[in-house]
């Protein structure tokens, strides 16, 4: 019998790099968790061989069904959300459970949780550090993975700006602040092995990043040579880096329509990443992966790349 992988968020960023790693894998049979209706029907179609399911984390009830004959969770917690340390906790909590049913298949419970978590000024830090502790303290054979900023993330703006005469890079903050930045692939890879090998990652704590601090203007610069381009870089005012964030996250038209408790994390964060960024050591990531970690210019020729192969 396969093994039951649940995975949540299985519509983001994350998920969408990890799933196709274990999807044609015949050890798995994988139960993607969403939150939206046009999620569950996007996922359907593109995975019709998993179980595609609607939960809501917030009810208890939602997380014993999810968790039902499971083998293993993936845990991603959905972005700023103010319920995310019940919403951990929950799961959590149907984990014990299904891991006290007779003849339980259930082994590993793996928190996607994010680099240092004990910072709490930033509210999306200082949950994950709840959940954490709520985990460590559980009966259950767990492992915890810690991404940094996601160098992915200001890739999508100067992709899109690279045949522009004279493109220009809108910083969300501060572009002189140094941050390790998280790939994605490396990242999903570095799951994909803590998910297979199980038990040889019981009770670990992995700090998973590609690069050593940089700040945006060498991100920028090493994209930009990879592009061809001299990106200039501007900074949008706080004011303006919070709406655009938040209308982007929670899919609103304008600030006022974003309620305060959703609206405070992403204003912590931006306010903090003015100041300070997120530091780290990609030693582990490479460890992990047996290879070296995918930086900014080595993440856009492989888009360049796979983009060409798309139109070809
Ligand atoms: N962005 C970064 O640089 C970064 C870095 C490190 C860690 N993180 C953490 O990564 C996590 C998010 O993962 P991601 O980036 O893969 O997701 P994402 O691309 O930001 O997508 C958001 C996800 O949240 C789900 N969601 C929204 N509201 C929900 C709710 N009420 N209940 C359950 N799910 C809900 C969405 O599901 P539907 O599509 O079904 O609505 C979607 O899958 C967050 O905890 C974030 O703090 C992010």
């Amino acid at each position: 019998m396969p093994d039951l992988i649940v995975l949540t968020c299985a519509s983001g960023k994350q998920c969408a790099q990890i799933i196709p790693l274990l999807y044609n894998d015949s050890a798995y049979c994988l139960r993607l968790a969403v939150n939206s209706t046009s999620s569950l029907e996007r996922l359907s179609k593109q995975y019709p061989h998993a179980e595609v399911t609607q939960a809501d984390l917030q009810v208890p009830s939602d997380c014993k069904k999810l968790l039902d004959g499971a083998s293993a969770i993936y845990y991603v917690g959905p972005t700023f959300q103010p319920h995310e340390v019940t919403m951990g906790m929950n799961v959590i909590d149907a984990a014990v459970s299904e891991s006290r049913k007779p003849n339980t298949k259930f082994k590993h419970f793996i928190f996607s949780s994010v680099l240092h978590p004990r910072i709490s000024k930033m509210l999306n830090h200082d949950r994950k550090k709840q959940i954490e502790e709520y985990l460590v303290e559980a009966p259950l054979d767990w492992s915890i993975l810690q991404p940094s900023h996601f160098t992915d993330n200001a890739m999508g703006q100067l992709m899109a700006k690279r045949n522009e005469e004279k493109p220009v890079y809108m910083a969300a903050y501060d572009p002189s602040v140094k941050f390790s930045f998280t790939t994605l692939r490396d990242y999903a890879e570095a799951s994909v092995k803590v998910i297979r090998e199980g038990p040889k990652h019981f009770f670990a704590t992995y700090e998973i990043l590609s690069t050593w601090p940089m700040d945006y203007h060498a991100y920028v610069k090493e994209v930009g040579d990879v592009l061809g381009k001299d990106f200039e870089i501007k900074q949008l005012e706080y004011g303006q880096a919070v709406e655009g964030f938040c209308k982007t996250v929670f899919k609103a038209d304008s600030l006022d329509e974003v309620d305060i408790r959703n609206r405070e994390g992403p204003e912590r964060m931006l306010l903090y990443y003015n100041t300070r960024g997120l530091n780290g050591n990609p030693g582990v990531l490479e460890w992990l992966i047996g290879r070296k970690a995918t930086g900014p210019g080595d993440l856009a020729k492989a888009l360049l790349q796979e983009q060409g192969n798309n139109t070809t």
